[in-house]
């Protein structure tokens, strides 16, 4: 009697949590719960609401940033703390050939101490190219990135991806990548959020 109750408990909180908006979570889900489920989420299952609430945020945030930059104002976009506060002997040193204090693969690790939280980290990120994804002063994107957060990963992810489905399905729902992988470090081999 008390494993059929328990049974009931785990079915009942494997609906709350499937009726939810995050096509990642049920997959996550699925694939603990049950054996056998497909490696993927099927790509009509990308919940909708989901990028559209992601895509509605990000666009009004990308409307003020252009707006700005056409405005010859970069600093709404984005701007650095440091580069803001006018720090700039934090990060430069006229001294040294490349006029940093540190060379350029370890400046961004001095102050972003203990960054990685996870076991996987993404290649650019884990070898301290941080300057390949973002710019060190100011943006007219969104946090200090080079490009428009929608194409940044495109800027190096030109292969064709093994699970091209739902990447086909994803790219004409026109989420962007790091709604569902995270650009620095995840739990996951291929990061996911
Ligand atoms: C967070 C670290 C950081 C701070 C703070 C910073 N810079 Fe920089 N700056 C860099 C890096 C890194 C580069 C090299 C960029 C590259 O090679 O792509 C750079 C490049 C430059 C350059 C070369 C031309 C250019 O824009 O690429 C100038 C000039 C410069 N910085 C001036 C300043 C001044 C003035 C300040 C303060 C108001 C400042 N920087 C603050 C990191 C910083
Ligand atoms: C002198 C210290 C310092 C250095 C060096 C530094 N940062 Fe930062 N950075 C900060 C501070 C302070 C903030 C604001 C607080 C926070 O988000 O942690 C910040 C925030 C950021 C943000 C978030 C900006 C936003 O709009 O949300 C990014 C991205 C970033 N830094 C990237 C870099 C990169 C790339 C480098 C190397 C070129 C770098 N930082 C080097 C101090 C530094
Ligand atoms: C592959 C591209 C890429 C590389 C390499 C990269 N970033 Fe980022 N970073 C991003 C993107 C994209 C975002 C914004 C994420 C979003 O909008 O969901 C971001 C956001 C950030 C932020 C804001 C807070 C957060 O964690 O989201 C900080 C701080 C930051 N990056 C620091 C760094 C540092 C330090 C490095 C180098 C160790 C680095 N990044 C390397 C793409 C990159
Ligand atoms: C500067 C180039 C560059 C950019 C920009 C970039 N990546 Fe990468 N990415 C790499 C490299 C290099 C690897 C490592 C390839 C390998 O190990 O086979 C990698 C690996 C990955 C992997 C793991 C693939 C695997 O098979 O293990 C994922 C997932 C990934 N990137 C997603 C992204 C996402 C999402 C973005 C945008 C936020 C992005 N990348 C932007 C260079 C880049
Ligand atoms: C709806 C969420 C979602 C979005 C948006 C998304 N991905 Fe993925 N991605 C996944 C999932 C889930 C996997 C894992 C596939 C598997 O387990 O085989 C994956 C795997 C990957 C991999 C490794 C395996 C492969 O298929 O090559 C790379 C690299 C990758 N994604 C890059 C990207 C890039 C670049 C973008 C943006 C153009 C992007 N992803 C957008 C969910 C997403």
């Amino acid at each position: 009697m008390a494993r059929l109750t328990i049974h009931i408990a785990a079915i009942l909180m494997l609906f709350a949590i499937l009726s939810g908006c995050d096509p990642i979570t049920r997959h996550k889900v699925l694939s603990t719960v049950f054996d056998g489920v497909p490696t993927l989420p099927p790509p009509e299952e990308i919940c909708t609401q989901y990028a559209d609430t992601k895509l509605t945020e990000y666009k009004e945030e990308l409307a003020g940033a252009k707006k700005a930059a056409e405005a010859g104002d970069v600093s709404k976009g984005s701007v650095h703390q440091p580069y803001e506060e006018k720090k700039c002997d934090n990060c430069h040193d006229k001294n040294k050939d490349d006029g940093l204090v540190r060379p350029a693969k370890q400046l961004c690790l001095m102050c972003h101490k203990g960054f990685f939280k996870a076991h996987f980290e993404h290649g650019p990120a884990a070898v301290g190219d941080c300057l390949s994804c973002h710019v060190p002063h100011n943006s007219a994107y969104t946090t200090l990135l080079k490009v428009d957060r929608k194409d940044i990963c495109n800027l190096c992810h030109k292969e064709q991806r093994a699970a091209l489905g739902l990447h086909t399905k994803v790219a004409e729902r026109k989420m962007a990548c790091a709604d569902c992988h995270d650009p620095h470090y995840g739990t996951t081999p291929f990061f996911l959020k």
